[in-house]
């Protein structure tokens, strides 16, 4: 396995190190060969020298099997910039169609959900990765007068979301989930009367092909009321770009924060190169410190085991974080957690190993 890896910026280097340790220690206990290759790209090095992805670099990182990303966010550049070029750039380039979020909750990991559990809070997000408003596609007229206008495209293709309904709907089939196979397309088919049909039948199609399958419905903003109230409803979520975006903070939220929820951006076809992250920012002022939670990271390592061709590794590492998470741990909060940064790695690895 070939992975291209970013460790990027703040803190993304300290937690991408305690990832790179786990699944070296995994890669041995399991007798799989890994090869990592290692790219300086972020905030740094666009203020060194103004490039963010450089040329000839998105060929180089097709290059490889996978990509893991630690963070990207730097106090000294304008939001937005960076995270553009290398994370939606890089989706486009490498038609990463997917993007997966599991929200699970973690044993011992607080939720601000009253009464909720690891086994109320466990489903996972399918959010389609290249199309809605994220498109790029738009417009100003008169811009910066009074008169100004301003356009923002949504498009939804058949082939577009078709592609992501299969994957959507064969990966609810593979989990298996003894409550029952349940997706649930979450759209907004009542306003959206074009786009959102075009969503709509095309679910109702390829859902033909899964008959083991229960397909379900949610409007968006009902979604947002069920995961709050009701998350053990859900199994598997499929959703359009934009909602998949809002709702997947919704999920990290419950799931107890951003220092343990982790994404995929998958490009599922043969040779196709994924890239997988830590949802938590580069959290630029405990930079240098250990003490960042890196089990959000080690979540993206188990997620790219899991979907490159090393599943039971996969399996295996996330076991491990929950015995660490349940049995260790005080606090998922940075510097609270009892344990520094690299220590947290260290107890997953040992977890690994016993
Ligand atoms: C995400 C992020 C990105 C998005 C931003 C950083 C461009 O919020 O991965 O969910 O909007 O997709
Ligand atoms: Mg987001």
């Amino acid at each position: 396995m070939k992975i291209a890896v970013i460790p990027g910026d703040g803190t993304g280097p300290e937690v991408t190190r305690e990832a790179i340790k786990v699944l070296d220690t995994i890669s041995k206990l399991d007798g799989f060969a890994y090869e990592t290759n290692e790219f300086d790209f972020g905030g740094d090095r666009y203020l060194r020298t103004g490039e963010i992805l450089p040329d000839g670099s998105l060929d180089e990182l097709k290059a490889h099997d996978c990509i893991y990303l630690g963070a990207i966010g730097h106090p000294d550049v304008q939001p937005g910039i960076l995270e553009r070029k290398l994370l939606l750039e890089t989706r486009f380039a490498l038609d990463q169609y997917i993007n997966l979020r599991p929200v699970q909750l973690y044993p011992g990991v607080e939720t601000p959900l009253k009464d909720k559990g690891p086994d109320d809070i466990n489903f996972v997000v399918v959010r389609e990765n290249t199309e809605d408003l994220y498109a790029g596609i738009g417009g100003f007229l008169k811009k910066g007068t009074a008169d100004e206008v301003a356009t923002q495209t949504a498009i939804y293709t058949r082939k577009g979301c078709e592609r992501c309904f299969r994957w959507a709907f064969e990966y609810t089939r593979n989990r298996n989930n003894p409550k029952g196979k349940r997706l649930t397309l979450v759209a907004k088919t009542n306003v959206l009367t074009y786009g959102h049909d075009l969503v709509w039948r095309t679910f109702q199609e390829v859902a033909s092909e899964y008959s083991d399958v229960e397909a379900d419905y949610n409007h968006v903003d009902a979604c947002c009321m069920w995961m709050v109230k009701n998350p053990e409803y859900y199994d598997v979520i499929v959703t359009t770009n934009m909602f998949g975006d809002i709702i997947t903070d919704l999920g990290a939220m419950i799931q107890g924060g951003m220092g343990v929820a982790a994404g995929g951006n998958i490009n599922p076809d043969p040779g196709g190169c994924s890239m997988y992250e830590p949802m938590g920012g580069s959290a630029p002022k405990y930079t240098g410190q250990n003490v960042i939670n890196p089990i959000a990271a080690i979540s993206a390592m188990a997620m790219l085991l899991d979907q490159s061709g090393q599943p039971a590794s996969g399996a295996k590492v996330l076991e491990a974080i929950k015995l660490v998470t349940g049995t260790k741990m005080k606090s998922q909060n940075a510097g609270k957690m009892g344990y520094s940064t690299s220590e947290v790695g260290d107890l997953v690895c040992s977890a690994l190993s016993s």
